[in-house]
């Protein structure tokens, strides 16, 4: 029997079509595929008031945002440890230092209470990561922020498509990003965004994903360029590439076919798997997410064989993740109280979701699971 995986891109003939009708284009860079690939992002998120830029990765989005709220050697950024490594690296690559915040119990999001204790003078934001289906409390890092002078960074890598108290995820954060890698909710292969709201700060990152050539966006979404510009600042070689942006462009038209289908899967999973006492399913109703994996929690000494167990058949399972405070790299870094993020680490296992899931791949998962837990 094939594996099955546990994440699987939606590539279909629309994708494809995209994909060759950029390359037939001839301009392979930052070109017109990409201009309206933010337009209709923004489309997308609903705000008037917000502006989209697009990147090469959702780790680039990271480090651009970073870059844009001026952080420097010895400044310090507040994170959940239990985050993608990408978001550390993120705050590494400027010189400043993260520092590990617990998560809460409920959401697995950034945990605000225990963040009070971790603010000191050298603190200049906070990075609220949406996980999956839950999201962090917005208004609580908000508030927290506002009290702190902080900037927050809303990495919004697993919650496209999500509402947060009736406001679509996007149109409402400080500074908001996006992943398109090949394994999220929709994917241009790779590709990021980085969500702001002033002008002024699209000009900046327009400049920072082009190592810093002065090169109008106007004209690059007309696939030409200028010869001659100016180089005001750091950047680094960011930009989306026409072809990314035709294929996200493919994937966006379906984000509700996409979005059904990953509530009813998910929807399945917690109405199956509640009946095992041993498995923790994710406290949500999925009516207002698009979630982007699913996960469940079990007791840390049954992991492993869960894993094995499914692998035998046929089932692949994931870790999202092992926490930041694991890391040799991050031996180092200032932290709190980290006993949940500790905790989760140890018991969190993905299982496959998919953006058309099969009904027949996920009824023989959820029967694995049962005869493993004999239920
Ligand atoms: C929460 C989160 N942030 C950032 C990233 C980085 O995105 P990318 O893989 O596009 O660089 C990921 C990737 O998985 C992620 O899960």
């Amino acid at each position: 029997m094939e594996q099955i995986p546990v994440f699987k891109p939606l590539i279909e003939n629309d994708e494809i079509q995209a994909a060759v009708a950029s390359l037939e284009l001839g301009w392979l860079g930052m070109g017109g595929y990409v201009g309206e690939f933010e337009k209709e992002l923004k489309n997308f998120i609903g705000s008037d008031d917000r502006h989209v830029v697009a990147v090469n990765t959702g780790h680039s989005a990271l480090h651009l945002s970073m870059m844009l709220i001026g952080l420097k050697p010895g400044d310090e950024v507040i994170t959940p440890s239990f985050n993608n490594i990408a978001d550390f690296q993120a705050i590494l690559a400027t010189g400043a230092e993260p520092v590990l915040c617990d998560i809460r119990e409920d959401t697995l999001c950034i945990d605000i209470a225990k963040a009070e204790a971790l603010v000191g003078p050298k603190t200049r934001a906070v990075i609220a990561m949406d996980y999956d289906c839950c999201l962090a409390d917005h208004d609580a890092v908000a508030d927290f922020a506002s009290r702190h002078n902080l900037r927050v960074i809303h990495d919004a890598a697993h919650s496209l498509g999500s509402y947060y108290n009736n406001k679509k995820i996007g149109s409402f954060s400080d500074i908001c990003i996006f992943s398109f890698d090949p394994v999220k909710t929709i994917t241009c292969i790779d590709g990021g965004a980085i969500v702001v709201k002033t002008q002024e700060e699209v000009e900046a990152l327009h400049e920072m994903r082009l190592i810093g050539m002065g090169q109008p966006a106007s004209v690059m979404y007309g696939n030409q360029r200028a010869w001659t510009y100016d180089v005001k600042r750091l950047g680094f070689r960011y930009h989306m590439a026409n072809l990314h942006g035709a294929i996200g462009l493919s994937q966006l038209a379906k984000m509700s076919k996409i979005t059904t289908s990953r509530q009813m899967a998910c929807k399945m999973y917690n109405e199956m798997l509640a009946d095992i006492p041993e498995v923790r399913t994710p406290l949500s109703t999925f009516e207002d997410v698009t979630p982007f994996l699913y996960y469940i929690r079990i007791p840390a000494e049954k992991r492993q064989p869960l894993r094995d167990y499914l692998k035998e058949h046929g089932i692949d399972t994931g870790i999202h993740w092992q926490p930041g405070h694991w890391f040799s790299l991050l031996q180092n870094v200032r932290r709190g109280d980290l006993s949940v993020t500790e905790r989760v680490g140890n018991e969190i296992l993905s299982l496959p979701l998919h953006s058309v899931m099969d009904g027949n791949a996920q009824q023989h998962i959820i029967k694995t699971i049962q005869e493993f837990f004999n239920v």
